[in-house]
Protein backbone atom coordinates (compact mmCIF):
# COMPACT_ATOMS: atom_id res chain seq x y z
CA UNK A 1 0.00 0.00 0.00
CA UNK A 2 2.76 2.26 0.86
CA UNK A 3 4.50 2.46 -2.28
CA UNK A 4 1.17 3.06 -3.83
CA UNK A 5 0.45 5.90 -2.19
CA UNK A 6 3.74 6.86 -2.48
CA UNK A 7 3.63 6.60 -6.33
CA UNK A 8 0.00 7.93 -6.83
CA UNK A 9 1.35 11.43 -4.55
CA UNK A 10 3.96 12.66 -6.92
CA UNK A 11 3.70 15.40 -9.17
CA UNK A 12 3.12 13.09 -12.03
CA UNK A 13 1.52 10.39 -10.09
CA UNK A 14 2.00 6.83 -12.15
CA UNK A 15 1.07 2.80 -11.06
CA UNK A 16 3.57 -0.04 -11.08
CA UNK A 17 2.09 -2.07 -14.10
CA UNK A 18 1.74 -4.85 -12.73
CA UNK A 19 -1.44 -3.94 -11.09
CA UNK A 20 -2.99 -5.07 -14.43
CA UNK A 21 -2.43 -8.47 -13.75
CA UNK A 22 -5.65 -9.36 -11.42
CA UNK A 23 -7.75 -12.14 -13.12
CA UNK A 24 -9.89 -9.99 -14.61
CA UNK A 25 -6.83 -8.27 -15.90
CA UNK A 26 -5.14 -11.05 -17.57
CA UNK A 27 -8.36 -12.62 -19.30
CA UNK A 28 -8.33 -8.37 -20.69
CA UNK A 29 -5.11 -8.81 -21.68
CA UNK A 30 -6.25 -12.29 -23.14
CA UNK A 31 -8.86 -10.39 -24.82
CA UNK A 32 -6.21 -7.97 -26.53
CA UNK A 33 -4.07 -10.31 -27.99
CA UNK A 34 -7.03 -11.17 -30.04
CA UNK A 35 -7.96 -7.62 -31.35
CA UNK A 36 -7.23 -7.07 -35.26
CA UNK A 37 -4.98 -3.84 -33.98
CA UNK A 38 -2.67 -5.71 -31.33
CA UNK A 39 -0.05 -7.33 -33.81
CA UNK A 40 2.67 -8.51 -31.26
CA UNK A 41 1.19 -12.26 -29.97
CA UNK A 42 0.14 -13.53 -33.39
CA UNK A 43 3.25 -12.27 -35.00
CA UNK A 44 5.59 -13.50 -32.20
CA UNK A 45 3.74 -16.94 -33.02
CA UNK A 46 4.06 -17.28 -36.07
CA UNK A 47 7.54 -16.68 -35.98
CA UNK A 48 8.21 -19.46 -33.63
CA UNK A 49 5.74 -21.84 -35.43
CA UNK A 50 7.84 -21.27 -38.85
CA UNK A 51 11.29 -20.31 -37.13
CA UNK A 52 11.54 -23.03 -34.22
CA UNK A 53 13.64 -26.02 -36.37
CA UNK A 54 15.67 -22.94 -37.75
CA UNK A 55 16.46 -21.99 -34.17
CA UNK A 56 17.37 -25.26 -33.07
CA UNK A 57 19.73 -25.79 -35.01
CA UNK A 58 21.43 -23.05 -34.27
CA UNK A 59 20.97 -23.96 -30.94
CA UNK A 60 22.01 -27.52 -30.61
CA UNK A 61 19.66 -29.79 -28.32
CA UNK A 62 18.36 -27.81 -25.28
CA UNK A 63 18.05 -30.46 -21.72
CA UNK A 64 16.04 -27.63 -19.76
CA UNK A 65 13.69 -24.85 -21.13
CA UNK A 66 13.12 -22.29 -18.23
CA UNK A 67 10.66 -19.40 -18.88
CA UNK A 68 10.22 -16.54 -16.08
CA UNK A 69 6.70 -15.17 -15.97
CA UNK A 70 5.14 -18.14 -17.81
CA UNK A 71 1.59 -17.75 -17.39
CA UNK A 72 -0.81 -19.77 -18.90
CA UNK A 73 2.40 -21.61 -20.49
CA UNK A 74 0.76 -21.46 -23.78
CA UNK A 75 3.76 -20.15 -26.84
CA UNK A 76 6.05 -22.83 -25.01
CA UNK A 77 3.89 -25.55 -26.46
CA UNK A 78 5.48 -24.71 -29.79
CA UNK A 79 9.28 -25.00 -28.45
CA UNK A 80 8.36 -28.06 -26.19
CA UNK A 81 6.79 -29.95 -29.77
CA UNK A 82 9.41 -28.87 -32.26
CA UNK A 83 12.14 -29.45 -29.55
CA UNK A 84 11.82 -31.98 -27.03
CA UNK A 85 13.14 -31.03 -24.41
CA UNK A 86 13.90 -33.11 -20.96
CA UNK A 87 13.00 -30.55 -18.48
CA UNK A 88 10.88 -27.22 -18.88
CA UNK A 89 11.12 -25.09 -15.86
CA UNK A 90 8.13 -22.21 -15.77
CA UNK A 91 8.37 -19.74 -13.36
CA UNK A 92 5.38 -17.95 -11.63
CA UNK A 93 4.56 -15.65 -9.51
CA UNK A 94 0.76 -16.55 -9.65
CA UNK A 95 0.60 -20.36 -8.06
CA UNK A 96 -2.79 -21.11 -9.17
CA UNK A 97 -1.75 -19.74 -12.82
CA UNK A 98 1.52 -22.05 -12.26
CA UNK A 99 -0.53 -25.15 -11.25
CA UNK A 100 -3.07 -25.39 -13.26
CA UNK A 101 -0.51 -24.48 -16.43
CA UNK A 102 2.08 -27.34 -15.18
CA UNK A 103 -1.00 -30.03 -15.19
CA UNK A 104 -2.17 -29.40 -18.38
CA UNK A 105 1.34 -29.07 -19.81
CA UNK A 106 2.29 -32.42 -17.71
CA UNK A 107 -0.81 -34.52 -19.55
CA UNK A 108 -0.21 -33.19 -23.56
CA UNK A 109 3.91 -33.66 -23.00
CA UNK A 110 4.46 -36.51 -20.96
CA UNK A 111 7.98 -36.81 -22.02
CA UNK A 112 8.52 -33.75 -20.36
CA UNK A 113 9.63 -33.40 -16.70
CA UNK A 114 7.90 -30.18 -15.86
CA UNK A 115 9.70 -28.52 -12.68
CA UNK A 116 6.87 -25.38 -11.81
CA UNK A 117 8.70 -22.55 -9.45
CA UNK A 118 6.30 -20.14 -8.07
CA UNK A 119 8.44 -16.96 -8.01
CA UNK A 120 8.53 -13.05 -8.75
CA UNK A 121 11.41 -13.71 -11.24
CA UNK A 122 12.22 -9.82 -10.33
CA UNK A 123 13.63 -10.77 -7.23
CA UNK A 124 16.07 -13.61 -6.47
CA UNK A 125 15.02 -16.78 -5.93
CA UNK A 126 16.83 -20.38 -5.11
CA UNK A 127 17.02 -22.80 -8.28
CA UNK A 128 15.84 -26.41 -7.11
CA UNK A 129 19.01 -28.35 -6.55
CA UNK A 130 17.47 -31.06 -9.30
CA UNK A 131 17.67 -28.35 -11.78
CA UNK A 132 20.60 -26.62 -11.32
CA UNK A 133 22.64 -27.98 -13.73
CA UNK A 134 23.57 -25.03 -16.22
CA UNK A 135 22.77 -24.22 -20.12
CA UNK A 136 19.35 -23.55 -19.63
CA UNK A 137 18.02 -21.81 -22.64
CA UNK A 138 15.84 -19.21 -21.15
CA UNK A 139 12.64 -18.22 -22.95
CA UNK A 140 11.26 -14.65 -22.70
CA UNK A 141 8.21 -13.72 -25.51
CA UNK A 142 6.31 -11.23 -25.40
CA UNK A 143 8.42 -8.38 -25.76
CA UNK A 144 7.64 -8.13 -21.90
CA UNK A 145 11.51 -6.52 -21.45
CA UNK A 146 9.84 -3.66 -23.57
CA UNK A 147 8.02 -2.87 -19.81
CA UNK A 148 11.60 -2.06 -18.72
CA UNK A 149 12.62 0.74 -18.39
CA UNK A 150 16.22 1.14 -19.90
CA UNK A 151 18.57 1.15 -16.62
CA UNK A 152 16.53 -1.75 -15.14
CA UNK A 153 16.29 -2.87 -18.35
CA UNK A 154 20.01 -3.83 -18.40
CA UNK A 155 20.67 -5.49 -15.26
CA UNK A 156 17.41 -7.86 -16.02
CA UNK A 157 19.13 -9.21 -19.09
CA UNK A 158 22.12 -10.24 -17.06
CA UNK A 159 19.79 -11.69 -14.64
CA UNK A 160 18.60 -14.00 -17.33
CA UNK A 161 22.33 -14.68 -18.41
CA UNK A 162 23.21 -15.82 -14.88
CA UNK A 163 19.45 -18.15 -14.77
CA UNK A 164 20.70 -19.50 -18.38
CA UNK A 165 24.22 -20.33 -17.07
CA UNK A 166 27.59 -21.14 -18.93
CA UNK A 167 26.16 -22.89 -22.20
CA UNK A 168 23.05 -21.73 -21.88
CA UNK A 169 21.28 -19.51 -24.34
CA UNK A 170 18.14 -16.76 -24.17
CA UNK A 171 15.24 -16.50 -26.82
CA UNK A 172 13.77 -13.40 -26.41
CA UNK A 173 10.85 -11.58 -27.90
CA UNK A 174 11.44 -7.56 -28.54
CA UNK A 175 8.54 -5.24 -30.38
CA UNK A 176 10.14 -3.26 -33.12
CA UNK A 177 9.72 0.37 -33.84
CA UNK A 178 7.17 1.26 -37.23
CA UNK A 179 5.04 3.60 -38.25
CA UNK A 180 3.25 5.73 -34.80
CA UNK A 181 -0.07 5.10 -36.28
CA UNK A 182 0.36 1.08 -36.59
CA UNK A 183 1.48 0.96 -32.53
CA UNK A 184 -1.32 3.60 -31.17
CA UNK A 185 -3.83 1.74 -32.87
CA UNK A 186 -2.64 -1.33 -31.35
CA UNK A 187 -2.94 0.30 -27.93
CA UNK A 188 -6.37 1.71 -28.57
CA UNK A 189 -8.16 -1.07 -29.86
CA UNK A 190 -11.58 -0.06 -31.07
CA UNK A 191 -13.55 -2.96 -29.34
CA UNK A 192 -12.42 -0.89 -25.88
CA UNK A 193 -10.43 -4.04 -24.68
CA UNK A 194 -7.00 -1.93 -23.49
CA UNK A 195 -9.24 0.88 -22.17
CA UNK A 196 -10.90 -1.74 -20.19
CA UNK A 197 -7.33 -3.21 -19.64
CA UNK A 198 -5.75 0.14 -18.32
CA UNK A 199 -8.71 1.06 -16.01
CA UNK A 200 -8.62 -2.51 -14.58
CA UNK A 201 -6.05 -1.41 -12.74
CA UNK A 202 -7.98 0.73 -10.93
CA UNK A 203 -10.65 -1.93 -9.77
CA UNK A 204 -7.76 -3.69 -9.28
CA UNK A 205 -6.39 -1.12 -6.25
CA UNK A 206 -9.65 -1.01 -5.13
CA UNK A 207 -10.44 -4.57 -4.61
CA UNK A 208 -6.99 -5.35 -3.33
CA UNK A 209 -5.68 -2.71 -1.27
CA UNK A 210 -9.20 -0.84 -0.06
CA UNK A 211 -8.95 2.08 -2.90
CA UNK A 212 -11.87 4.06 -3.64
CA UNK A 213 -11.49 5.14 -7.21
CA UNK A 214 -14.25 5.56 -9.23
CA UNK A 215 -13.37 4.65 -12.50
CA UNK A 216 -16.05 6.48 -14.53
CA UNK A 217 -13.72 9.27 -13.57
CA UNK A 218 -11.08 8.42 -15.79
CA UNK A 219 -10.47 7.61 -19.51
CA UNK A 220 -7.40 5.58 -21.31
CA UNK A 221 -4.82 7.24 -23.19
CA UNK A 222 -1.89 5.57 -25.19
CA UNK A 223 0.51 7.38 -27.41
CA UNK A 224 3.74 6.89 -29.00
CA UNK A 225 6.41 8.88 -27.79
CA UNK A 226 8.95 8.92 -30.20
CA UNK A 227 11.74 10.79 -28.24
CA UNK A 228 11.85 7.70 -25.82
CA UNK A 229 10.75 5.22 -28.24
CA UNK A 230 7.92 3.80 -26.31
CA UNK A 231 4.02 3.25 -26.22
CA UNK A 232 3.18 5.25 -23.07
CA UNK A 233 -0.32 4.43 -21.54
CA UNK A 234 -1.69 6.45 -18.86
CA UNK A 235 -4.88 7.14 -16.90
CA UNK A 236 -6.76 10.88 -17.21
CA UNK A 237 -8.42 12.54 -14.42
CA UNK A 238 -11.68 13.54 -15.76
CA UNK A 239 -13.00 16.02 -12.97
CA UNK A 240 -11.29 17.12 -9.94
CA UNK A 241 -11.42 14.79 -6.76
CA UNK A 242 -10.04 12.99 -3.90
CA UNK A 243 -9.43 9.64 -3.72
CA UNK A 244 -9.11 7.39 -0.64
CA UNK A 245 -6.19 5.14 -0.89
CA UNK A 246 -6.21 2.91 2.20
CA UNK A 247 -5.59 5.62 5.00
CA UNK A 248 -4.97 8.14 2.49
CA UNK A 249 -6.49 10.78 0.66
CA UNK A 250 -4.95 11.76 -2.72
CA UNK A 251 -6.46 14.71 -4.29
CA UNK A 252 -6.34 14.31 -8.00
CA UNK A 253 -7.11 17.53 -10.41
CA UNK A 254 -9.33 17.46 -13.99
CA UNK A 255 -6.52 16.64 -16.89
CA UNK A 256 -3.89 15.08 -14.19
CA UNK A 257 -2.37 11.81 -15.64
CA UNK A 258 -1.47 8.87 -13.83
CA UNK A 259 1.02 7.00 -16.18
CA UNK A 260 0.47 3.10 -16.17
CA UNK A 261 2.55 1.54 -18.45
CA UNK A 262 5.90 2.32 -20.92
CA UNK A 263 6.43 0.01 -23.36
CA UNK A 264 9.77 0.17 -25.00
CA UNK A 265 10.30 -0.35 -29.06
CA UNK A 266 13.45 -1.63 -30.63
CA UNK A 267 15.12 -1.90 -33.69
CA UNK A 268 16.76 -5.28 -34.37
CA UNK A 269 20.06 -3.94 -33.81
CA UNK A 270 19.49 -1.83 -31.07
CA UNK A 271 18.26 -4.98 -29.27
CA UNK A 272 21.68 -6.96 -30.75
CA UNK A 273 24.02 -4.28 -29.21
CA UNK A 274 21.96 -4.53 -25.57
CA UNK A 275 21.92 -8.34 -25.75
CA UNK A 276 25.75 -8.08 -25.89
CA UNK A 277 26.26 -5.18 -23.25
CA UNK A 278 24.16 -7.88 -21.11
CA UNK A 279 27.38 -10.49 -21.52
CA UNK A 280 25.37 -12.34 -24.32
CA UNK A 281 26.86 -13.24 -28.16
CA UNK A 282 23.91 -12.70 -30.50
CA UNK A 283 23.42 -16.08 -32.34
CA UNK A 284 20.49 -14.95 -34.58
CA UNK A 285 17.66 -12.88 -35.16
CA UNK A 286 14.09 -13.78 -36.85
CA UNK A 287 11.59 -11.25 -37.70
CA UNK A 288 8.57 -11.54 -39.73
CA UNK A 289 7.73 -9.93 -43.49
CA UNK A 290 6.24 -6.91 -42.22
CA UNK A 291 9.15 -5.80 -39.87
CA UNK A 292 6.78 -5.77 -37.14
CA UNK A 293 8.22 -8.04 -34.26
CA UNK A 294 11.49 -9.51 -33.56
CA UNK A 295 13.03 -12.93 -32.01
CA UNK A 296 16.61 -12.82 -31.01
CA UNK A 297 18.38 -16.02 -29.65
CA UNK A 298 21.66 -15.21 -27.73
CA UNK A 299 23.72 -17.60 -26.42
CA UNK A 300 26.62 -17.97 -22.98
CA UNK A 301 29.33 -18.51 -23.46
C1 LIG B 1 2.54 -7.82 -22.21
C2 LIG B 1 3.77 -5.90 -21.60
C3 LIG B 1 4.11 -6.87 -23.72
O1 LIG B 1 3.34 -3.82 -23.73
O2 LIG B 1 2.27 -4.65 -25.41
C4 LIG B 1 -0.83 -4.67 -24.08
C5 LIG B 1 1.02 -5.20 -22.37
N1 LIG B 1 -0.42 -3.18 -22.60
N2 LIG B 1 -1.64 -3.64 -24.30
C6 LIG B 1 2.58 -4.64 -24.22
C7 LIG B 1 -0.05 -4.38 -23.02
C8 LIG B 1 -1.40 -2.74 -23.39
C9 LIG B 1 2.01 -5.76 -23.33
N3 LIG B 1 3.10 -6.56 -22.70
Amino acid sequence: LAPVQQSLSRETPSLHPKFFYDEAGSSLFDAITRTPEYYPTRTEVALLQRYAGDIHDRLGQPHTIAEPGAGGCEKVRLLLDAWAPDHYMPLEISRQCLLGASRKLAQDFPAVQISAVCADYCQAFTMPQSLSQPGRVVFFPGSTIGNFEPRERLDFLRGLHGLAGPGGALLIGADLQKDPARLDAAYNDRAGHTAAFNLNALTHLNDSLGCQFDITGFRHLAFYNADHERIEMHLECLQDQQVTVGDRVISLTAGTRIHTENSYKFTVEGFSALLTRAGFQPAGCWVDDDNLFSLHLALVM
